[in-house]
């Protein structure tokens, strides 16, 4: 900070929106001449002037600073096609303007953002087609619990995106407004065709309330807060691809690419890509809270508070953009250690609710069949032998229901193919599931 006034600026975080504010610039002025506020040469002055300023800016020639981008953008019309081109500002604020410039920037980032997201979501389930045959422990409380197919555990995380798709599908409708017309809070004089501005800039809905619509910034937390529901769903994944890295699971491997070593000891390949897309959740609510308190108590209308905001959108957006792109190359790296994910499900009894289940489909009362299985598990234990290292006559002591087919059934495979659930890990309902994802990411 030089000096006092560029504490105040933004230009250097809103420069971005150059674009779009010159898009809805000359949207504006066509309104104008239309409704006969301004003179039809003019404008076609004006129009000509922001193409040039947006032709050089896309070529990447920069922008001369000031307080923000859309006095800079002014200044540099009036600099290129001389006082006409201060015309342009007629019947509106900076502070309608920015809420539109910030709507359309954001129309245009969500639509990205859900476009990544299917592209991730592809990965996963080719992931899962390619691997359908992998069996590995399913946990709850970190704990085996019961076997299920390796597919089954990452589609999950398909699904997770899917929600959070519609999410963003959701939240677009509530960005995609017009506030352009809304002047400084008032409205104004002139005789303005607000409908005809929200028709050349494919907004679907024109606000109501001016007041309301220089200062509101609900459309802002609530991408926020979708892009924090992405980055907390990406945390859970990338804690367990960490964790299958861990030598004590070794369930995968991942592009050595997506590692780093260490500094002191030779032999570490450290998932250091993952982790760092783990972090980023807390940051991202960190913007999401940050916006929240901005914007708790601010009185009607606008209030430079407001500015804010497009520093917590654009980190956040730039950091789920990156993490996705991230994630979905580290995913398609990612390949099954099937001996080790098999071997994983020999411990921890992981077959005792098929016991109980084989007990039920025999007429026991479950809870009584869960109180057997519960012994049988306490005798192996004592014994140090596994399910199927048992006698039918040792079976036989905990109930005289069990026969012969008891060790036909402890195969694990057939496990995982009896959870024939719609929404079960066998191997027909995983296909269905990925038959129905397919159509879903066909669809759109
Ligand atoms: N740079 C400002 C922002 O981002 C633009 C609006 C300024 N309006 C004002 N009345 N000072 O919010």
């Amino acid at each position: 900070m030089k000096d006092k006034n560029d504490f105040i600026d933004s230009f250097d975080i809103d420069k971005r929106l150059a674009r779009v504010d010159i898009i809805s610039s000359i949207a504006h002025v066509k309104m104008l001449a239309k409704s006969k506020i301004i003179d039809q040469n003019d404008s076609n002055k004006i129009i000509i002037g922001l193409r040039t300023i947006l032709h050089d800016l896309m070529k990447g020639w920069h922008l001369p600073k000031a307080e923000d981008v859309h006095y800079a953008i002014e200044q540099e019309l009036i600099n290129r096609i001389g006082p006409v081109g201060g015309k342009m500002h007629t019947a509106r604020s900076r502070n309608d303007q920015v809420s539109t410039d910030l709507r359309l920037y954001l129309k245009d980032e969500n639509k990205q953002l859900q476009k990544i997201i299917t592209r991730f979501q592809t990965t996963i389930m080719n992931k899962a087609i390619e691997n359908i045959d992998i069996i590995m422990p399913g946990f709850t409380h970190l704990q085996h619990a019961q076997p299920i197919l390796a597919s089954h555990h990452i589609l999950a995380y398909a699904w997770m995106m899917q929600r959070d798709k519609e999410r963003l599908i959701d939240c677009y409708k509530r960005i995609d407004v017009l506030t352009l017309g809304s002047a400084a809070l008032a409205g104004t004089s002139f005789k303005i065709n607000r409908y005809y501005t929200a028709k050349l800039l494919h907004f679907n809905h024109v606000s109501e309330n001016s007041l309301d619509s220089v200062s509101d910034r609900d459309f802002v937390i609530e991408l926020i807060f979708c892009i924090v529901m992405i980055a907390l769903h990406l945390t859970r994944l990338c804690e367990e691809i960490i964790l299958w890295l861990n030598p004590e699971f070794q369930y995968i491997t991942i592009n050595i690419r997506f590692t780093s070593g260490s500094s002191i000891m030779p032999q570490k390949q450290n998932p250091d890509y993952a982790e760092m897309i783990r972090s980023k959740c807390g940051r991202m609510l960190g913007n999401l809270i940050s916006m929240i308190t901005t914007m708790k108590s601010l009185p009607l209308a606008y209030n430079r508070d407001l500015q804010e905001d497009k520093f917590c959108i654009f980190d956040s957006l730039d950091n789920i953009k990156t993490s996705l792109k991230i994630i979905n190359e580290i995913f398609s790296s990612i390949k099954f250690l099937k001996i080790n994910t098999i071997k994983s499900t020999e411990n921890g009894f992981i077959l005792a609710t098929e016991i109980a289940d084989y007990l039920a489909s025999r007429n026991i009362p479950f809870r009584q069949a869960h109180s057997i299985v519960t012994d049988i598990v306490q005798y192996c234990k004592q014994s140090s032998k596994s399910f199927n290292e048992l006698s039918l006559n040792e079976y036989k002591r905990f109930s005289k229901i069990f026969q012969e087919d008891i060790f036909t059934y402890l195969n694990i495979y057939e496990t995982v193919n009896r959870k024939k659930s719609f929404g079960g890990t066998s191997k027909n309902s995983v296909l269905q599931q990925i038959h129905l994802l397919k159509r879903k990411l066909q669809a759109e």
